[in-house]
């Protein structure tokens, strides 16, 4: 079976897909939202099949989702608030709000809410390059190696992507980018810890980029990975946005809290730009009582939060030591994913490991091929090793 992976690459391998079909066929090949609509269709078909695959799987190691599920405390309250699911969310968004501004000394109104970050990366490529804009189009300034989910919608909305070649530490360029910001720059964006490298820009860099650069043009930072660094490590960012800069932050619950499947979000931004925000998304509205309930408790949960961090940086281990003995390298990763340059086509990768119930994802950069592998368990990265040593 051949198997294209990633979720972001599966996405991007549809939309070309089917826009090429579009082009051919009709006119709305134009309408960037009828081009998605399809490509969902695509991707979901595509998943369907994954589906019936799935309960052969020894590891699934492809999504960089958290191995060990969600906090216990977090179950108990997705358990209680199944007694107010018949109600809408009121109350419970303002509390989670709360509890978020006081952890990272912002005010509530800096805070919004979503069913899973991605809502929000939609939301900010339709509000800077859509009909939101005052013209559309524009160029995002970015990284090349990176996730491209934000800049994928980007594009369709007309943006020119300006992507500058990483570090040979497989590190964001940041005076590279700096050095680019031109008047026709709409945004910026930064993933860190990237994906799908893996590494952090040098925490006093990013603050003197966002301070200088901010004024001129807006920077977004996805944070999905943040919560992999230890608090001491993490850049200060809310501190920035609290002091004025024109910084949006994205964090999510998909991976450290493990609600990939729950679907919870939220941005850090300007008070006064994210009632705009909220124009473009159901936002705030959009994730469930239930969800809420279990996201309150478990961001409380730092036991929680540092027992995955903790369990993550052990596999991760494991992981480097298999590749090494194997005289294979790797990027150092901040996050729970590891980038490996392998030595086998893609697809033929993918397949052999699926093959051995093992999915897990690939990526090329600069014509090289690379495994992205998530960080399971201990047992699922042994699992991992043992079929990467027979195939490799
Ligand atoms: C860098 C990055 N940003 C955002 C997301 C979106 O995650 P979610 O919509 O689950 O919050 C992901 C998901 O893998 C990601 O890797």
């Amino acid at each position: 079976m051949d198997l294209p992976i990633s979720r972001r690459n599966w996405l991007r391998t549809g939309a070309l897909l089917t826009a090429g079909l579009t082009l051919n066929r009709s006119s709305f090949a134009l309408n960037p939202v009828a081009v998605n609509a399809l490509h969902e269709q695509t991707l979901f078909n595509e998943f369907a099949q994954l589906g019936r695959e799935m309960p052969k799987l020894k590891a699934r190691i492809a999504f960089n989702e958290n191995p060990h599920g969600i906090s216990k405390k977090a179950k108990e309250a997705l358990i209680q608030a199944a007694e107010v699911s018949n109600r809408y969310a009121m109350f419970e968004g303002q509390e989670l709000k709360q509890l978020i501004a006081a952890k990272e000394g912002v005010k509530p109104e800096n805070v919004m809410l979503s069913a899973g970050s991605s809502e929000l990366l939609t939301a900010m490529a339709v509000y800077y390059t859509g009909s939101a804009a005052k013209s559309s189009g524009g160029t995002i300034l970015t990284s090349q190696f990176t996730y491209d989910d934000f800049l994928g919608c980007a594009k369709k909305f007309g943006a020119k992507i300006e992507a500058v070649p990483l570090t040979k530490e497989y590190r964001y360029d940041l005076a590279a980018m700096k050095a680019k910001v031109t008047a026709d720059t709409r945004l910026v964006y930064i993933c860190n810890p990237n994906n799908p490298t893996g590494t952090v820009v040098p925490v006093a860099d990013l603050v003197a980029f966002c301070k200088e650069v901010s004024p001129k043009v807006p920077v977004f930072i996805d944070e999905a990975y943040i919560d992999f660094l230890k608090p001491e490590e993490r850049p200060a960012l809310p501190k920035l946005v609290a002091e004025g800069y024109n910084l949006f932050l994205t964090r999510t619950f998909s991976k450290i809290h493990g609600f990939a499947g729950l679907r919870l979000g939220y941005a850090i931004a300007p008070e006064k730009f994210l009632p705009e925000l909220q124009n473009y998304s159901r936002g705030e509205w959009n994730p469930s009582v239930t969800t809420l309930k279990a996201g309150i408790a478990s961001y409380q949960d730092e036991e929680w939060q540092n027992f995955c961090r903790t369990e993550n940086d052990k596999a991760r281990e494991l992981l480097y030591k298999g590749l090494k003995e194997k005289g294979y390298e790797y990027v150092p990763s901040y996050a729970n994913f590891v980038l490996f340059p392998i030595r086998m086509k893609t697809k033929q990768f993918e397949k052999e490991m699926f093959g051995n119930g093992i999915l897990t994802s690939t990526r090329e950069y600069n014509a090289q091929p690379y495994c992205r592998v998530s960080v399971g368990t201990v047992d699922e990265m042994g699992m991992f090793m043992d079929v990467f040593k027979k195939i490799a």
